[in-house]
């Protein structure tokens, strides 16, 4: 196949770019990823034992209030009716999360309504009332008052970026939110669900045409392959959305990121923990949540002999580690502009999608992004209507 287009990464980034093009503009596509299956980072895989559908990458809740993204999506695949609900763990009981009522009373072995609620939070936040906060400790404090705080975030968050809140900018938290109902429903979005046959399903569909070319086990910076850099810079219009400063050979600097290391478990019962995510919020647990996934698919004639868990544990990521969420400090940023410069020079490259753009995107907003992409810079250029750039 000769591609009139060349997608760098098989994402739902990538693969939203790559199936619009296929199907509405009838152009040849190649598809590179350089790990051995599509789907990026929501690829998921029945656990062998058990057949209990596992999120290779983390556990990956589908939601959005994008109506676009929502009709696109559903060409794919149906969604199931899941709603997702996080519990959390704290010296023996278990509390609803995000902080609602039913955590607030629970909590202060009351039964305020929300007014009284609101009340007592803004009392207790009153301890650092007035001043400017310049660690994340004392913003977490300010927000929602120490109590609280020190439950539920304070070390919850210095397990995620593995240091002390004391010593962690304030800007990394601006809102704590804390609901004054005992709705625990964790997302706020329109529509919520998870895909019926499962994330490798709805991303194979999406692949599933006659003028994709999907080459797995490919980076895109072999300089032997026939649709590496190399040979297609130049040649064919190019979608890269591969970590922005690799392109580039690191020439700003490195962009930091951070990273978590998933535990698997196959246990011998069949519920562990009768949830889906149970956060620790404790100094003295070292890892951040466990995730049981049968409970993502309730609807699922799943074996009862057996359960899969993930423990989480969280922390800066090395050279080699997978890049998970961008830290963005302001080295960070300033890096980035200047890696902004060098794509805009970059003739028909465009980058996009979380490692393109160095951007913690969710499923939507990448799909979102993607479709814009697509009618404002593709569409055109293979239309005759120029952008592209
Ligand atoms: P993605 O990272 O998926 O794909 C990029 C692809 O490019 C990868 O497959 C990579 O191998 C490939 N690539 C990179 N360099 C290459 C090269 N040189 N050559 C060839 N290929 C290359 N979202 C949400 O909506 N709900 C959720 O619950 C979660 N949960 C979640 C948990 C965790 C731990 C993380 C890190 C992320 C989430 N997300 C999420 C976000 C979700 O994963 C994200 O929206 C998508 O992965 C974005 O898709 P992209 O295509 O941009 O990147």
């Amino acid at each position: 196949m000769k591609a009139d287009l060349v997608v760098v990464g098989s994402g739902f980034f990538g693969l939203t770019v790559a199936e619009r093009a296929a199907e509405e503009l009838g152009l040849k596509v190649a598809v590179l990823d350089r790990r051995h299956h599509i789907g990026g980072n929501a690829y998921s895989e029945n656990e062998e034992k058990t057949g209990i559908e596992v999120h290779r990458y983390g556990a990956h809740l589908f939601h959005t209030s994008n109506e676009r993204v929502w009709e696109y999506v559903n060409r794919f695949t149906a969604f199931t009716s899941y709603v997702h609900r996080v519990y959390t763990r704290h010296q023996g009981e278990v509390f609803p999360m995000p902080i609602n009522l039913g955590t607030i009373n629970q909590f202060f072995r009351s039964a305020y309504g929300p007014a009284e609620a609101r009340e007592l939070i803004r009392e207790q936040a009153g301890e650092l009332a007035g001043t400017d906060p310049q660690n994340l400790n004392d913003k977490g404090i300010q927000l929602i008052g120490r109590p609280l705080y020190e439950a539920f975030i304070k070390y919850y968050t210095g397990k995620q970026w593995q240091t002390d809140p004391k010593d962690l900018p304030a800007d990394i938290i601006s809102r704590l939110p804390v609901r004054y109902t005992y709705d625990n429903r964790y997302f706020n979005d329109t529509h919520e669900g998870l895909p019926v046959d499962g994330y490798t399903a709805w991303i194979e569909r999406m692949a599933d045409h006659p003028n994709i070319e999907v080459h797995l086990n490919t980076d895109f910076f072999d300089e032997q392959h026939e649709l590496g850099r190399n040979a297609v810079l130049g040649q064919v219009p190019v979608v890269y959305t591969g970590p922005v400063d690799r392109y580039f050979g690191y020439a700003e600097g490195d962009l930091s990121w951070r990273t978590i290391d998933l535990e698997e478990e196959v246990l011998d019962m069949e519920d562990f923990q009768g949830t889906p995510v149970m956060n620790y919020p404790d100094e003295d647990v070292p890892f951040t949540r466990i995730h049981e996934f049968r409970h993502f698919h309730p609807e699922r004639a799943y074996t009862k002999d057996a359960t899969v868990i993930m423990r989480e544990y969280s922390r800066f990521a090395e050279k080699g580690d997978e890049p998970y969420y961008p830290i963005n400090t302001a080295d960070d940023r300033a890096k980035l502009l200047a890696y902004r410069d060098l794509a805009r020079g970059e003739k028909s490259v465009l980058f996009g999608g979380r490692l393109g753009t160095y951007k913690y995107l969710d499923m939507h907003m990448a799909i979102g992004s993607a479709l814009t992409m697509y009618e404002n810079k593709i569409k055109p250029h293979f239309s005759g209507g120029q952008p592209l750039v």
